[in-house]
């Protein structure tokens, strides 16, 4: 298939592209470079030995976008690109709704209009809210706590009305997890600007002695060490996904969790860092962070029922990924 992959150059799109490359999919990347590199490109090639079509353009930019689909033929759609830092969401909402929003609308028209038939999104966790794990698709959805977690519950509801009132326009809606780890060349991983807001590349950068140390957030929750826990998904398994839920690709709306269906604590996870790669992440506990749940993790066997696709690596591949990329990368 010839696909068109927006925000290809950010953290999951680029390993996403490996592995459409890989299963010989022909990929056309789009990106404004708002939280990604150009040299993200070169290390595509370096990797696969092909050099995708990318064009640096913003998706929710119609004009740019219907352009992009008069140049290639395109069989589906994989919509990665967005903003995602949840505090920032809360002080920038306007920024995030648009960007989130009128990219998933335009690209959606422009389907319709041009018989595109097959549409994956980047959803999240964050639409369940604060239930009880494991998380099943089925379950209500909840208000989220910001307008980041709203822009993937709004933009669900777009695609499922689109695809409702349209019956060639099927839709994957993926609730990802906690993605983690990096491509096992170290060639490109998770590189985002400024200080991290989640845990694994803070956890990173303070082994590399960049950040002080690591604050965890909370020892009180009602746990197996008092820390909060987390489904972390190794990126290449999340970019497997991809690959089989626009292969497989059901008429309708289909929802996946991509999750290992496993929960790991902070600490257990900084432990398996420091025990895997032989480096010392120094940390102390604070306070909660205002807005983290205790626990959320998937229910897994949907995505594996329908689709055959199970996350297949662990929490050791996932924390030498991690470190690998970013001892090659500073
Ligand atoms: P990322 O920031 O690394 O990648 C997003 C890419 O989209 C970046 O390269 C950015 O430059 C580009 N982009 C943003 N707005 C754009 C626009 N208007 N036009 C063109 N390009 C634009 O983020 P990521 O971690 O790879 O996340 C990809 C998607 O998955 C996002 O939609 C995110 O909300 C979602 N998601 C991520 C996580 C996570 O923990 N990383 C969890 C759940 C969902
Ligand atoms: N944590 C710390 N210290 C830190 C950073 C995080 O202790 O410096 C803890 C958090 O309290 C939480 C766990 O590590 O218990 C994971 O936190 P992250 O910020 O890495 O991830 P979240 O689960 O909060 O959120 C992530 C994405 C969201 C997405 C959500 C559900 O950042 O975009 O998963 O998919 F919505």
């Amino acid at each position: 298939m010839n696909i068109l992959v927006t925000g290809g150059l950010g953290f999951i799109g680029s390993h996403t592209v490996v592995e459409l490359t890989a299963n010989n999919h022909e990929v056309i990347i789009v990106d404004n470079l708002s939280n990604s590199k150009i040299e993200v490109l070169d290390k595509l090639h370096q990797i696969t030995g092909r050099r995708p079509a990318f064009h640096q353009i913003d998706v929710t930019d119609e004009t740019q976008v219907e352009d992009i689909f008069l140049t290639h033929k395109i069989d589906g759609v994989i919509h990665f690109a967005g903003l995602k830092a949840v505090g920032e969401s809360v002080s920038k909402p306007l920024e995030y709704y648009y960007n989130n929003l009128v990219s998933t609308m335009v690209l959606s028209k422009l389907c319709l209009k041009y018989d595109v038939g097959k549409f994956v999104f980047s959803s999240s966790a964050t639409v369940y809210g604060d239930q009880p794990s494991p998380l099943k698709e089925e379950m209500a959805l909840q208000k989220t706590t910001n307008p980041y977690g709203e822009t993937k519950a709004i933009s669900e509801r777009i695609l499922t009305d689109v695809s409702q009132a349209n019956e060639g326009f099927s839709v994957s809606l993926l609730r990802y997890f906690n993605p983690v780890g990096a491509h096992e060349s170290g060639l490109i991983g998770e590189d985002p600007h400024g200080i991290p807001n989640n845990l694994m590349p803070f956890v990173t950068k303070v082994a590399k002695g960049k950040l002080e140390g690591l604050s965890v957030f909370g020892n009180d929750y009602e746990t197996v060490d008092g820390t909060g826990v987390r489904d972390y998904i190794h990126v290449m398994d999340l970019a497997e996904g991809h690959v089989k839920a626009i292969e497989k690709l059901s008429s309708g709306v289909n929802i996946y969790n991509l999750g290992t269906g496993r929960g790991i604590s902070v600490l257990e996870l900084v432990k398996a860092f420091m025990q895997v790669n032989h480096v010392e992440v120094p940390y102390e506990i604070v306070e909660r962070r205002p807005g983290d749940v205790a626990i959320c993790f998937a229910d897994a066997g949907k995505a594996e029922e329908e689709l055959g696709w199970k996350a297949k690596r662990s929490l050791e591949d996932m924390v030498r990924d991690a470190w690998k990329f970013e001892v090659n990368n500073s």
